[in-house]
């Protein structure tokens, strides 16, 4: 639908003259009788929500270590524009996930708006602002299809989203005025914004900044790494939201297994797949977390398959890599590998254990106090292993260990590892001292997703064992002394993965 089109014109009647949009073929009403008529007569909304979010005391804690680390900065965190997907349509609305995580607001809350932390004393006072609820008599209210209540339903009132956050809230038509009036405060020592998330926002504070290029981006870097590495170790609330991500996505898993024999035969079994998937995460969560992976046959052995376009084959393995986002926006992330037919044959075992194997040995070694590498480094011993035993190798597994070696990773090019969180790809911004070679500590949510690909033309590996692509991918939350497997719901080794299928079956 386009705002006011021609359907409430019906086709061969004469537009009112002063009811044509002269450069197109919309028609907007715009007689002083047609507003006076459509502003009135409305009676009042229904109740909002102002129940606190239980999100809202830890979003609070984040926003005072974020306060530590800047002290007499002011700091803006945009949520981010709404994003045109093609002409005058938009994509659903998801905010900048540090807006999310500093705010506490998940689901489509809420586009233009921008939280700022202004120096005051010691610490900060954090305000949000944003558009406010609409008013019934503007011309926003019927004739906007971006924010317009009769299009996109009404936007919460600044005391609803006050009492939901408990943080102030003020109109967003006041941020350049109040963003200056910090700036220019005396004890202000600067200021730094997540740039890449508005960039109107970002043009706004350009005009308020000093300092070159450089260091102005320098700055505000340094405040995309900070918030990327505030979210290193999950708060109890987020680990609660991981584990309802999880527990959704094995839902989902299931229902793919129930869809499996309907996938077979349809010459797009890959996206009959992706539908029962993304139908559960959208009734169950906010939707997936990331275009779903659904990879049958050879198409496993392209890591990132998302085209799923493709047939599902008696006899294949299906990858489905997969993930419910709550509407918190925390995400789950898991992979598991599925004969067809419920049954794995003998070659699609032997790369099944392998992976597995490499799974195990990462657990093995994940606990707090080992830095994250090292989970990495455990799977690729078991990875380098397994291949130097099929002999396809050109020297051993211990010099494939080697760096100047990694002749393994031609069969696994992805990391075993990533944080998870509110991206699947968590804290991608946080230092490499803070990621890859820091310790683990309890709190921390990570995967472990080994895999094998031998892709059907690789004349280097043996015959059998071509076109056969395995990940298994498990969650993973960091405890006091060693690591607690999120996923643990899905079945992970061949006989398990057999009975499981059989059971949801029937
Ligand atoms: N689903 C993308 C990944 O596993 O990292
Ligand atoms: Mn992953
Ligand atoms: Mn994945």
């Amino acid at each position: 639908m386009e705002a006011l089109l021609d359907a409430q014109h019906p086709e061969g009647a004469d537009p009112a003259p002063d009811s044509e949009d002269a450069k197109s073929h919309r028609t907007l009403p715009r007689s002083a009788a047609f507003r006076r008529f459509i502003a009135q007569g409305w009676g009042p909304r229904p109740a909002e929500d102002t129940a606190a979010a239980p999100s809202a005391p830890f979003a609070a804690r984040r926003r005072e270590v974020l306060s530590s680390l800047f002290p007499g900065e002011v700091l803006v965190v945009p949520a981010g524009p709404l994003v045109r997907r093609s002409n005058d349509c938009d994509y659903r609305y998801r905010p900048h996930s540090a807006f999310a995580h500093l705010t506490g607001l998940g689901t489509d809350r809420e586009a233009d708006a921008v939280l700022v932390l202004h120096p005051r004393g010691e610490g900060h006072e954090a305000v949000l602002y944003l558009r406010p609820q609409g008013s019934r008599d503007s011309e926003e209210f019927y004739a906007n299809a971006r924010y317009g209540e009769l299009w996109v339903g009404p936007r919460p009132s600044l005391a609803a989203q006050e009492a939901v956050t408990g943080l102030t809230c003020r109109d967003v038509a006041v941020l350049a005025e109040e963003l200056g009036a910090s700036v220019a405060d005396g004890d202000t020592r600067g200021l730094r914004v997540v740039d890449d998330a508005d960039p109107a926002v970002t043009a706004l504070v350009t005009p308020l900044r000093t300092g070159e290029a450089e260091q102005v981006r320098a700055a505000d870097d340094e405040l995309v790494t900070a918030l990327s590495e505030l979210r290193l170790v999950k708060d109890e609330w987020e680990v609660g939201q991981l584990r309802e991500a999880v527990a959704a996505t094995v839902r989902g898993f299931e229902e793919v297994v129930r869809a499996l024999p309907r996938a077979v035969g349809h010459p797009r079994g890959e996206r009959v797949v992706e539908a029962a998937f993304d139908g559960t995460a959208r009734v169950e969560g906010n939707g997936v977390g990331y275009e779903t992976i659904s990879a049958a046959g050879d198409h496993a052995c392209t890591l990132h398959w998302i085209r799923n376009d493709g047939p599902v084959r008696s006899g294949d393995l299906l990858l489905l890599d997969a993930g419910v986002e709550a509407d918190s926006l925390y995400t789950a992330d898991v992979t598991r590998t599925l004969p067809v037919d419920g049954r794995f044959t003998d070659a699609q075992r032997r790369v099944y254990q392998a992976v597995l194997d490499a799974a195990d040995a990462a657990f093995a070694v994940a606990r707090p106090g080992v830095r994250f590498r090292e989970v990495h480094e455990a799977a690729m011993r078991v990875i380098a292993d397994r291949l130097s035993a099929w002999g396809v190798l050109p020297v051993d597994a211990a010099t494939s260990l080697e760096p100047e070696g990694q002749y393994h990773r031609r069969w696994m090019a992805h990391g075993t590892s990533h944080h998870l969180g509110l991206d699947v790809h968590d804290c991608a911004q946080a230092r490499r001292e803070m990621y890859l070679d820091a310790e683990l500590r309890p709190g921390m949510v990570f995967t472990i997703e080994p895999g094998l690909y031998v892709k059907a033309e690789d004349e280097l590996a043996p015959a059998e064992l071509r076109g056969i692509g395995v990940r298994i991918e498990d969650d993973v939350l960091v405890t006091e002394d060693g690591v607690e497997n999120l996923s643990a719901a899905l079945p992970r080794t061949p006989d398990e993965v057999e009975a499981w299928m059989a059971s949801l079956r029937g």
